[in-house]
């Protein structure tokens, strides 16, 4: 990413990186089959869990990984810490069966949401666009 790429989506994630919760909501809601992948969640209405300490709990994980890549972006020196941490997310989801086509029903969830709650010009998408490509690269080859 270049520096400004970066700072796109740096300052675009700090309106959103604190709605957790919120956001994994919105992944389980539109794509079931991704709820269903999750032990704690799997079978569970979502409306009754979307409030427990629990889910609180897993989706800052989630979150925080996006929170931690991000902030790493942007800078040369940090490409090969960037690529171990995506290239191990990969293989943990991998271990667990998660496929491609769910990776791929999460960033349309996520990039939906980022539409929805921040200020969504092209140079916003193009930076979240090409931020995702180069992510997921990493991610699907080690599925
Ligand atoms: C766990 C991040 C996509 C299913 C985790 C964890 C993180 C994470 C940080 C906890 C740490 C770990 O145990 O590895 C992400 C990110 C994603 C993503 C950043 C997208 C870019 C998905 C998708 C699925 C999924 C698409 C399923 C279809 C799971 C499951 C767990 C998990 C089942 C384990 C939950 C448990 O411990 O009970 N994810 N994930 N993830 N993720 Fe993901």
């Amino acid at each position: 990413l270049s520096a400004d790429e970066a700072n796109l989506v740096k300052s675009s994630w700090d309106h959103v990186k604190h709605n957790e919760a919120d956001i994994l909501y919105a992944v389980f809601k539109a794509y079931p089959d991704i709820q269903a992948k999750f032990p704690q969640f799997a079978g569970k209405d979502l409306e009754s869990v979307k409030d427990t300490a629990a889910f609180a709990t897993h989706a800052t994980r989630i979150v925080s990984f996006f929170s931690e890549v991000i902030a790493l972006s942007g800078e040369a020196a940090n490409l090969s810490a960037v690529y171990n941490l995506v290239s191990k997310l990969g293989a943990d989801h991998k271990a667990r069966g998660v496929t491609a086509a769910q990776f791929g029903e999460f960033r349309t969830a996520l990039v939906a949401y980022l539409q929805a709650h921040v200020s969504w010009g092209d140079n916003v998408a193009a930076a979240w666009n090409h931020a995702l490509d180069n992510t997921y690269a990493v991610v699907l080859k080690a599925l």
